[in-house]
């Protein structure tokens, strides 16, 4: 978190830090989650802003000390997601870096909307269309054969946690991919 602050991205400061406790800046606001669901006549907006995490988180060099997670040397979040931004005062803050790494930065949209995928198993069927809507729009701010390029590995990696339950895994592996030919 410290590395990519002192790069302009936009996260909470580290306070302290403590064997595997962190203290944090307490940013107000919801999540984007949260502002999803209270006016989903911004799906269009919120998953730009969150494109535009990823490309700018995208655009930093890894420094060496990150786990690799194939090709490439971009930061990667892999968990960048509704549930882990918060609309702050001044602007949107990327939370939850636990499982940052070093890789090809396209496996951190692709990875985003097999979560999000994975998602919809607990969902009703309006909000089953919200969540593909969302996918769709985000997607759009991405190459297309790029982004299809990674899936795989994407919803190989997402079907590997171990807390993803059976059923969300199942409505993983049978989901078309809300996302553009390419
Ligand atoms: N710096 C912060 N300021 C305010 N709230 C935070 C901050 N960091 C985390 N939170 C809150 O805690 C929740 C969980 O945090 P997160 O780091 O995503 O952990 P996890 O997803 O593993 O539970 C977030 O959804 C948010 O509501
Ligand atoms: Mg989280």
């Amino acid at each position: 978190m410290r590395y990519v602050h002192a790069r302009g991205y936009p996260v909470p400061r580290v306070v302290s830090v403590s064997g595997a406790d962190l203290t944090l800046e307490k940013v107000d606001g919801p999540t984007m989650q949260d502002a999803l669901m209270a006016d989903l006549g911004l799906i269009g907006e919120h998953a730009a802003v969150l494109a535009e995490l990823h490309h700018r988180l995208h655009a930093l060099e890894a420094p060496d000390w990150l786990p690799r997670r194939g090709q490439g040397d971009r930061v990667l979040h892999l968990d960048l997601h509704p549930r882990n931004v918060i609309v702050g005062p001044a602007g949107p803050v990327v939370i939850d870096w636990a499982n940052a790494a070093a890789g090809s930065g396209v496996l951190d949209p692709a990875l985003m909307i097999a979560i999000a995928l994975t998602a919809k198993a607990n969902a009703e069927p309006m909000e089953r269309r919200h969540i593909d809507s969302f996918i769709r729009s985000f997607a759009s701010h991405f190459d297309a054969a790029e982004l299809r390029g990674a899936m795989p590995e994407a919803v190989a990696l997402r079907a590997a946690d171990a807390n993803v339950t059976e059923k969300e895994r199942a409505e993983l592996l049978g989901s078309e991919w809300p996302i553009p030919e390419a």
